[in-house]
């Protein structure tokens, strides 16, 4: 077993190593190599949001699932080649939709045309997350830029980084856990389903056996996903009552069954989590404070600095 000194020592290396690449990073990084960047971005995303409403969702889970796989590095924008299948092919991230990707395209297009080779992916993908949260009504929270972009994305990789519905619920905790993230930081950022929808697949077949849905409520939900499998794209808002918006309705929900997927139940069933989703249930405030300061966490997770990355020309393919 590693005695003090050693753990000391591990502990100040691990130090270094934070300090080392948050202080690479800024929050005005691109002030004189892009000064337009932030504009670039706030128009893209208001013109794609405004044309596609789902883009919001969208690009918060896609930010999601880049950041939770080895960190915000823009590797799951990367198409397959020929020689690798990229985490973008993984099964759980197939539903990932076009709309996002769409979105970081173009923003990165107006970028290379204004500051050429200069914005990587990853922080297109961060910043735009983060205007599209506030746009729908989230809270707003800053983002620490200079993040460069990998080139490794293997599909392989991907099973059981990321959570799902089915998965058991301590291995869900888990999946957070390692990731230095709390339990209640872990609730916080689960908050994101307070917008979007779920195919009828992700929880179909808890439906009718599940005794936490509201009855009137499972029946509505059985009905709208009468026709799949045969129409598999079939989906349901994940916050009934107020789809659109980022509030706290999420939390609200939960307690009286209309919760939609096995794991937003279990987030008010178990007892480690159930008095976070109790207190964001009740107070707004608290989960928007809770959710900006989570969100600033996941958005500098794992990421690359300096020559650990690339600044891609195409966010979908390596240079
Ligand atoms: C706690 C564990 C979580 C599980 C098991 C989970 C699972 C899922 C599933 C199955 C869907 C439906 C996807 C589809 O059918 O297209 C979904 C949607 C979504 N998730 Fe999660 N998720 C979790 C946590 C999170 C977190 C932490 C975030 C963001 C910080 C997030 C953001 C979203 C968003 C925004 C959508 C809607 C996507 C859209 O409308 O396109 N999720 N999630």
């Amino acid at each position: 077993m590693a005695g003090p000194p050693a753990l000391l020592l591990l502990f100040l290396t691990f130090s270094l190593f934070t300090f080392l690449t948050e202080s690479q990073l800024a929050y005005d990084y691109y002030a004189k190599s892009c000064p337009r960047f932030e504009e670039i971005i706030q128009e893209t995303v208001t013109n794609k949001q405004i044309t596609s409403p789902t883009t919001a969702a969208g690009t918060l889970r896609v930010f999601f699932h880049d950041c939770m796989l080895n960190g915000c590095d823009a590797s799951v924008l990367l198409s397959s080649t020929a020689f690798n299948s990229a985490e973008r092919d993984a099964d759980i991230n197939l539903s990932l939709p076009g709309d996002a990707f769409d979105l970081v395209t173009r923003a990165k297009a107006a970028l290379e045309l204004a500051c050429p080779n200069t914005v990587s992916c990853s922080d297109i993908l961060a910043l735009a997350t983060r205007d599209l949260v506030s746009m729908v009504g989230g809270p707003y929270y800053k983002v620490l830029l200079g993040r460069t972009d990998y080139r490794i994305s293997k599909s392989s990789n991907v099973e059981g980084n990321l959570p799902r519905p089915t998965m058991d619920f301590s291995k869900i905790i888990q999946i957070f856990t390692s990731r230095g993230f709390t339990l209640q930081e872990m609730v916080a950022l689960s908050g994101a389903h307070t917008i979007g929808f779920s195919h009828c697949k992700e929880f179909k077949s808890f439906l009718y056996n599940d005794t936490h849905y509201n009855q009137r409520f499972a029946q509505a939900l059985q009905h709208a996903c009468e026709n799949y499998p045969k129409d598999q794209t079939l989906s349901v808002f994940n916050d009934i009552m107020t789809p659109n918006v980022f509030d706290n309705k999420y939390f609200q929900n939960l307690p009286k069954g209309l919760g939609l997927l096995e794991s937003d139940h279990n987030l008010y069933d178990d007892p480690r989590t159930r008095p976070f989703v109790e207190m964001y249930a009740n107070d707004q405030n608290k989960f928007f404070q809770d959710f900006a300061k989570a969100m600033e966490k996941l958005s500098v997770y794992g990421i690359k600095t300096g020559r650990r990355g690339e600044i891609r020309r195409r966010c979908d393919a390596v240079n």
